[in-house]
């Protein structure tokens, strides 16, 4: 199959050539000579309105980026996904993430079977089993009731739920403690078990495959702690679910199918929070609130299938991803939540956004001559305000930032949900139209430091608000991203669903293990070996407790 180059499309060309104009303009002039221009380029969604407002475009820009969604088939891949097609050809797999929010009446025919009812058979399992919990009526192997709730996953199986969890804590039950862990350092472990009760904590086991690493490990550990203080093997079953694709690997590992979740391999683990995955997050706020959550998901799928392109917030977004980085060369994306509860929102984004669409290869296998996704990165407002906000106003790297908002407060203290929001529409505005060295001067500034004073302004921003931080509006959030991302992949014709780069690092470190531990010959390049070498001797040291001078090497 040839492949389909994007800067070979008309639009491309025809974007580069606009690019000149637009790059030279500034947001200033473009607003005076526009007074529509806020209302026109501000947009609703499943309850989101998005203002677009603050970029560097025009409405030309808008329609030749749409035309170039058009020349790069974005509408017939997006249709293949919801029609369920393999569109992930190197997994050979539908990627359906969409199937897991469809309402309980509708269809969606995979191959011969309708995948909505199994869906809705594993969502209902799920509200049974977190009802069961939340009402103290699923008691631990010594009879009391469950109060803490350890997620072990990694990756999208600990992304999702902890991101949400965390967004949505206004709405969890406050007698349920709830905890994440992922990383394979035991200090993450041991930190989140340390004052637990264990009569009283039910592991959730979150992995697709049910092989990962860290996550295995970490589920190991916590089996063998809870044995050790409950006494007996038998209380696994009343302390320990899964939720997977690999039934078998469950089994093996000792859980029993009916404390086992399942989900697809259709799904993937990126776009897995609305799967059984979000288990904790069920168990947290309650099946009536999750499938608030889903509902959200599922008004933005409607919204990125049926509207029109020039009004389509997801291919908006995505496509001003495009805008910068392969017109005006970005290679960062900057996300600020004005919402401390979306403190995880930006980690969430980067496996999203990098795992997707990190690729340099297209669909058919040969090498990308443009940018693909860029680094996705940032931190709460106000925090990240007095971090690095100043480069974001007067580096000398462009970083569009997106702003997300809420009009309600969650907390009581509603003054500071005004000061908030006045920030994050200060920063937007400060951003876009700056400072100039006349008007520093005009304020009276010392000419030795108004350059030191100056904001050049012109830097992009969108602002995102819905009215409230509910499960519904969250899940809608969460969808536009995945569409933005999937407009991306689409332009740049790569496969947004496939993660082989993980695979390398995982496959060495499967090796390296053992060499750590053990005499073996070692055979690496020169710098692995010495670390290897240097490492290994110095646990051995310390195993036989010798004491290790600090600068002995
Ligand atoms: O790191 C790669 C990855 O495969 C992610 O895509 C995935 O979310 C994570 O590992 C965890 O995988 P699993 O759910 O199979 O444990």
């Amino acid at each position: 199959m040839a492949t389909r180059v994007p800067p070979d499309l008309p639009a491309w060309a025809l974007l580069r050539e606009h690019y000149r104009e637009v790059s030279a303009r500034h947001l200033r002039e473009l607003f005076s000579t526009d007074p529509q221009r806020a209302r026109d380029l501000t947009f609703e969604a499943a309850g989101w309105r998005v203002d677009i407002s603050k970029h560097r475009i025009t409405r030309e820009t808008i329609g030749l980026l749409i035309q170039l969604a058009e020349e790069s088939g974005l509408v017939a891949r997006r249709e293949a996904m919801f029609r369920g097609e393999r569109i992930n050809t190197t997994e050979y797999r539908p990627v359906l993430h969409i199937a897991l929010r469809l309402p309980r009446s509708r269809s969606l025919i995979v191959g011969d079977q309708d995948v909505v009812p199994q869906v809705h058979q594993v969502l209902d399992r799920m509200a049974d089993f977190a009802t069961r919990v939340r009402l103290g009526a699923w008691k631990g192997f010594t009879g009391e009731r469950i109060r803490n709730v350890v997620n072990i996953g990694i990756g999208g199986s600990d992304l999702g739920p902890a991101m949400v969890h965390e967004a949505l804590q206004f709405y969890a039950d406050p007698n349920l403690r709830v905890r994440f862990v992922s990383n394979v350092d035991g200090s993450d472990l041991t930190l989140a078990l340390r004052d637990l009760d264990p009569a009283a904590t039910l592991f959730v086991v979150c992995s697709k495959t049910f092989t990962t690493l860290e996550t295995m490990t970490n589920a190991r550990s916590a089996r063998a702690w809870l044995i050790s203080k409950l006494g007996s093997e038998r209380a696994i079953a009343r302390h320990f679910v899964a939720v997977s694709t690999n039934e078998a690997a469950v089994r093996e590992f000792g859980i029993a199918p009916e404390n086992m979740f399942v989900f697809w391999d259709w799904v993937g683990g990126r776009y897995s929070v609305d799967s059984a995955i979000g288990l904790s997050v069920m168990i947290a706020i309650g099946p009536e609130a999750f499938r608030e959550f889903l509902a959200g998901f599922h008004a933005m799928d409607e919204h990125f299938r049926s509207t029109p392109l020039h009004r389509n917030v997801p291919v908006l977004l995505g496509l001003l991803g495009v805008w910068y980085v392969n017109f005006f060369g970005c290679q960062t994306w900057a996300v600020v939540p004005y919402d401390h509860c979306l403190r995880r929102l930006p980690a969430y984004l980067q496996q999203l956004v990098m795992e997707s669409n990190g690729k340099s290869v297209t669909l058919q296998g040969e090498a990308v001559s443009y940018a693909t996704a860029p680094v996705v990165w940032g931190e709460p407002g106000t925090n990240g305000q007095h971090s690095f906000f100043q480069l974001l106003h007067q580096g000398t790297v462009l970083v569009p930032c997106d702003f997300i908002g809420f009009c309600e407060p969650q907390s009581d203290l509603l003054h500071h949900h005004d000061l908030l929001i006045a920030n994050m529409l200060a920063q937007a505005e400060a951003l876009a139209f700056g400072r100039s060295a006349e008007e520093v001067a005009a304020r009276g500034v010392a000419p030795g430091l108004v350059p030191h004073r100056t904001f050049l302004g012109n830097r992009p921003s969108t602002i995102l608000m819905a009215p409230k931080l509910t499960p519904r509006s969250l899940g809608a959030l969460i969808a536009l991203y995945e569409h933005a991302v999937f407009t991306q992949g689409a332009i740049w014709n790569i496969n947004s669903f496939d993660q082989w780069g993980v695979e390398l690092g995982k496959e060495l470190a499967e090796r390296i293990a053992p060499e750590l531990c053990t005499d073996q010959d070692v055979q690496h390049d020169a710098s692995t070996t010495q670390w290897i070498l240097y490492y290994r001797e110095r646990r051995a040291r310390e195993r036989r407790g010798e004491k290790i001078p600090p600068r002995a090497h």
